[in-house]
């Protein structure tokens, strides 16, 4: 019998070991690959078709640089070029493209329009970001976590922002890891009903509140976010509403003494988080966006059944 096709489409759909083996495949390769050791290319003779409805740096980058140290290679395509912004369906899209290539990663707001394309695709599907969630880029998140402060199961990782798709797979990741999670966004722009139902649901250890300082007291790691997300609305009321948010020196100063700063870039220096914190001696963003590449290959293997 075939085997199911392997989508990596949200934290909260994949059972806890598969996510550690791509972690721990992940932080192998890293360590081969730092050590220029000659690595294995699993993904030989592979395709990787990366659809981008929106602008990317490190997802599109790490992605097609992935594929090409695992051994294969990328297609880079956006929605406006293909015959998908002239109206042909998702489904027919998911169907063509799975005759050609090995894998499609798509970034798209509509998170449906990507569970419809994984419904209707014979090959993985990888979500480079949808509106509702990123999980990709919270793989990298605990990466990085784990490389800096061990185990994060029992640690405490703060949020503090407004309610978006990079908190949403935090969450996730909080059911699954088991972190307590801490998040502070003011009410207008915090997690909506059917975030707090699946909270409840699953009893997953997460705190929402809108105190910006409660939410980081004791923290292991203080996570924001741009206000303005893909598909936002501009606008000064937000940015006044969020601006008791931003992570400065004196709100770091609450978490705990080595506790690290995490964003998943690109920032806005000066909104969300002060040159200080991004620029001091406990941001670790770029060895986040680094992980980027190093996650997204263990996610790459695991799709293509080179990990467990
Ligand atoms: N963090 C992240 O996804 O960055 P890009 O938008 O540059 O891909
Ligand atoms: N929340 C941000 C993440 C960018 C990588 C956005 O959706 O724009």
């Amino acid at each position: 019998m075939s085997q199911p096709v392997r989508h990596f489409l949200d934290i909260s759909e994949l059972p806890l070991q598969e996510l550690r083996n791509m972690l721990d495949a992940s932080a192998a390769m890293k360590a081969k690959l730092k050590a220029h050791e000659k690595a294995k290319k699993p993904l030989e003779g592979k395709t990787l078709a990366m659809i981008f409805e929106r602008p990317s740096t490190r997802t599109r980058v790490s992605f097609d640089v992935g594929m090409r140290q695992l051994g294969g290679e990328s297609i880079m395509l956006t929605g406006a070029e293909m015959q998908l912004g002239r109206g042909e369906t998702i489904a027919d899209t998911a169907r063509v493209l799975s005759r050609y290539v090995d894998a499609i990663m798509i970034r798209i707001l509509n998170h449906e329009a990507l569970l419809e394309l994984a419904a209707y695709a014979t090959v993985p599907v990888i979500n480079g970001l949808t509106r509702r969630s990123h999980p990709c880029q919270v793989m990298a998140d605990l990466m990085t976590f784990e490389e800096h402060r061990g185990p994060i199961e029992g640690r405490t990782v703060a949020w503090t922002g407004d309610d978006n798709n990079v908190l949403a797979s935090w969450a996730h990741a909080a059911e699954r890891f088991k972190f307590k999670l801490n998040v502070a966004t003011p009410p207008q722009f915090a997690p909506n009903k059917a975030m707090k139902d699946w909270i409840k649901a699953t009893q997953a250890p997460i705190v929402l509140g809108a105190d910006p300082e409660e939410a980081v007291r004791g923290a292991d790691c203080v996570v924001t976010d741009t206000w303005v997300s893909m598909g936002d609305k501009e606008g000064e009321h937000r940015h006044n509403v969020l601006k008791p948010y931003q992570v400065n020196a004196k709100l770091m100063s609450l978490a705990k003494k080595d506790a690290i700063f995490m964003h998943c870039l690109p920032a806005h220096r000066g909104e969300e988080v002060t040159d200080e914190v991004i620029d001091g001696p406990q941001s670790v963003v770029f060895d986040e966006a680094e992980n980027r590449l190093h996650a997204q290959k263990g996610i790459l293997a695991w799709c293509f059944g080179a990990v467990a």
